[in-house]
């Protein structure tokens, strides 16, 4: 008790909420892969979207989403690439570091950019190892089914982490794959998603994302499965769902994100114009000088330490600067209000 009022009184102590900002998430439990295979066997569909950075992250513990995934999709949508190769571990340990911050119960699942763990197992395993280590991460998402590529699940598996598989349209593959097009569509290339998929679950991956097939295929798939699959742009017949935070959101409206929104993304929200709107506002209202009125300049000097302050501007030779305080002091409470009506 005598602890707690001296932890309050210290003026030192950091806040447990920053100028009033977002409280610290319940302490519910973190997701785990047990929960997740306890929703799948109840038939519930898991709930995956991804995130970059603080903010979304504490949106999405707030909205209870089951897996965080830090996807290498930031390469595009907060980067700004036209695609996701650019992207290096360093900036996305950056962004799983931001993540972990803000969210605390769902699982997270950090994306393994390409280059970091193709060349041999041991590559991939000590890629893995950095994301959980030093990103916060609880597991590891990889892309692609070849032979060499299910070693290196295996592998990364084997030392203890846990991975999420990714296959159909495999964004780091677009060299081989001519361009982001959707996989699955030939009877071939339809039993290859099964047999990939089947080959990342007998690697130990406890779920894999479906991107871009026919819903078929991605029935199919989940059928032969054990593990959840998790569809995008693969329709309704997966174990779950992942959509990349900014296309859900309708967040980028400006032409290059037009360019890449994908067509099977449902935009839930229309937040690229209530940004474009607050901002032009504030704009508008800083140009105008309406902003920051009395409302928002909340920081108080007494008339005495006034009348003190423009006595010492004086004696410095700052006669302008002192002419500048009195009449703030005089009409900061009425700036920034509608000028009355004096007709
Ligand atoms: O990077 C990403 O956002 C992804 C999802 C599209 C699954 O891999």
């Amino acid at each position: 008790m005598l602890r707690q009022v001296a932890r309050r009184l210290m003026s030192n102590m950091p806040e447990s909420t920053v100028y009033g900002g977002p409280k610290p998430q319940s302490p519910s439990r973190r997701v785990t892969l047990t929960h997740l295979r306890q929703k799948h066997r109840r038939g519930d569909a898991i709930t995956v979207v991804t995130a970059y950075d603080y903010p979304s992250a504490v949106h999405i513990d707030s909205a209870g989403i089951d897996v965080c995934l830090v996807g290498d999709s930031a390469a595009m949508v907060v980067h700004g690439h036209d695609t996701t190769l650019p992207i290096s571990v360093d900036e996305m340990l950056v962004h799983c570091r931001a993540v972990a911050r803000g969210a605390s119960r769902p699982l997270l699942v950090g994306d393994l950019p390409f280059g970091s763990y193709e060349s041999f197992p041991s590559q991939a395993v000590d890629t893995a190892v950095r994301f959980l280590k030093e990103g916060g991460m609880d597991a590891i998402k990889l892309e692609g089914g070849a032979p060499s590529r299910i070693t290196v699940a295996k592998a990364i598996v084997e030392a203890g982490i846990a991975v999420m598989g990714h296959v159909g349209l495999t964004p780091q593959a677009i060299s081989v794959l001519g361009g982001f097009r959707p996989q699955g569509k030939t009877v071939a290339s339809a039993v290859k998603v099964v047999e990939t998929a089947l080959a990342l679950q007998e690697a130990g991956c406890f779920s894999v994302v479906l991107e871009c097939v026919p819903a078929p295929v991605a029935a199919a798939t989940t059928s032969a499965l054990q593990i959840p699959t998790i569809g995008i742009g693969a329709g309704p017949f997966c174990g779950g769902q992942v959509l990349v935070y900014h296309d859900l959101l309708g967040m980028l409206q400006h032409p290059h994100h037009a360019k890449v929104t994908p067509k099977f993304c449902k935009q839930f929200g229309h937040v690229g114009d209530a940004i474009n709107k607050a901002l032009s506002e504030y704009k508008q209202e800083v140009e105008s000088r309406s902003f920051p009125g009395a409302a928002y300049t909340p920081y108080k000097i007494s008339a005495t330490d006034v009348d003190g302050f423009l006595k010492e501007l004086q004696v410095m030779g700052l006669n302008e600067a002192a002419t500048a305080a009195a009449a703030a002091a005089e009409n900061v409470e009425t700036a920034g209000r509608p000028s009355e009506d004096t007709s």
